[in-house]
């Protein structure tokens, strides 16, 4: 059988009970056999300063090599005044430099996103979508996973609807077949 592909999945909140944490749970669970995938906390990086981006922190290296090192990212993202968490874009931009020496560059990603909004996450998934044309990312484009978090899990934070677990499949099975189609 072919090597694994790894995919690094990040989840945009540092909340414990974060909803956006519980689907990157159900989606280690919901991917394909021949892939997994690694869950890398942001907590600890700290605020992106430019005088420091040759010689980055610690948790910063660590996020940047596991990065360069996966064959697909996947984010999970809530959404934040309508755009994308700090805390998130931080950790892109970070990861992004110094320029020239992004982690990010050619990836293959996958994006999705739980909020308590009906339109779970659509505005900053789309804001996340802006910033791959010029950290040229790879994106898969569809099927776009925007979960109503109060619907689709249950109070202890498990995934019971049926219908996002299908679409997130896909999702991961798509972005699994870039990293693959990459290999050739
Ligand atoms: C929110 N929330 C929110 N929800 C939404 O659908 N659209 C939005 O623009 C915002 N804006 C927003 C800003 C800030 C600063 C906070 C803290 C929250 C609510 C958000 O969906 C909710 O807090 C989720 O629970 C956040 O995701 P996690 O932490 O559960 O993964």
């Amino acid at each position: 059988m072919a090597q694994k592909i790894s995919i690094l999945g990040i989840a945009g909140s540092l909340r414990k009970a974060s909803f956006n944490k519980s689907v990157l749970r159900a989606a280690q669970k919901l991917v394909p056999a021949d892939a997994s995938i690694e869950d890398f906390d942001l907590d600890g990086i700290p605020g992106f300063n430019q005088d420091d981006e040759k010689n980055p922190p610690p948790r910063v290296a660590e996020l940047k090599a596991k990065a360069k090192a996966a064959d697909a990212i996947l984010f999970v993202t809530p959404e934040y005044n309508y755009s994308i968490p700090g805390v998130l874009k931080n950790a892109i931009d970070w990861a992004s430099r110094p320029y020239g020496d992004s982690a990010w560059a050619g990836k293959p990603v996958a994006v999705m996103g739980a909020s308590v909004g009906v339109i779970g996450t659509a505005r900053a998934q789309y804001h996340l979508r802006q910033t791959f044309v010029f950290l040229d990312m790879d994106p898969v484009n569809q099927p776009e996973v925007m979960i109503n978090a109060p619907k689709s899990l249950d109070a202890q934070g498990n995934l019971t609807d049926d219908t996002a677990k299908d679409l997130i499949s896909k999702l991961l099975q798509k972005l699994v077949e870039k990293a693959r189609a990459r290999e050739k």
